[in-house]
């Protein structure tokens, strides 16, 4: 099965002189096609900064990531951010839902920013908010959504260009188990139908079962 997403002995650092701190230690991991990885570890254990250099946020201080078969190293800020467009879905801890944009809107406007017609992106949004049980909710600002609701509108948001890689940084943190559970088997499903890769870095062993492997991350390593 094809490799979607890889880094191989990953370095990062923070800091410098007497005070760098090293936060991910030569780590290596690897995501295939149809695969839902966890990440669980203790807070301040490195996982969002994993994530980070996974979705080509943040630089690693040596080694290489790979996405799709692109190493990273060797593309300009341009294409680096195009690919991050394209072929990434961020979800984070809190939705990141942009405030004064209706739901629909939040997703229409990632599409637009990755070059999408205006036709396509709100025939797209329909289908997912459909999907996702929030086309009631499509024309409402976030404020007015519950927290279930939110993160299934971040899911939809983080899906709507269609990336082949979905990264969730603790994306049941602030729900309750039966909402953080439809959010988790939501992934898990997509993640299956449409043979996408999926990594949720979590400290919430409930959502375990929806997850075709476990890593630890420990003393800087996936284990
Ligand atoms: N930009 C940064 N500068 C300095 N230290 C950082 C930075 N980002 C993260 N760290 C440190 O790296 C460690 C891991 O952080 P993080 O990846 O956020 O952990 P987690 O997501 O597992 O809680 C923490 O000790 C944090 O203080
Ligand atoms: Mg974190």
């Amino acid at each position: 099965m094809t490799t979607m997403l890889k880094l191989n002995r990953v370095t990062r650092t923070f800091g410098d002189g007497d005070s760098t701190i090293t936060i991910l230690d030569e780590l290596s991991f690897e995501v295939k096609e149809g695969e839902f990885v966890a990440v669980l570890g203790p807070s301040g254990s490195g996982k969002s900064t994993f994530l980070s250099i996974a979705g080509a946020l943040l630089t690693p201080t040596s080694g290489e990531v790979t996405i799709n078969g692109r190493t990273l190293a060797g593309l300009n800020g341009r294409e680096l951010s195009d690919l991050r467009l394209r072929e990434i879905g961020f979800m984070f801890q809190s939705a990141n839902l942009v405030p004064y944009l209706k739901v629909e809107e939040q997703l229409q406007f990632v599409a637009r920013l990755a070059g999408m017609n205006k036709r396509e992106a709100r025939r797209r949004a329909d289908e997912l908010l459909e999907r996702l049980g929030l086309r009631h909710r499509a024309g409402f600002y976030p404020e007015k959504l519950s927290g279930g609701e939110k993160q299934r509108a971040a899911i939809a948001r983080a899906w709507m260009n269609q990336p082949s890689i979905l990264l969730a940084d603790e994306p049941t943190a602030s729900l309750d188990a039966a909402r953080g559970d439809t959010v988790v088997r939501m992934i898990a499903n997509e993640v299956k139908a449409q043979r996408k890769a999926a990594v949720m870095v979590t400290h919430d062993e409930r959502m375990l079962h929806y997850c075709d492997r476990v890593l630890h991350l420990q003393d800087g390593k996936l284990v």
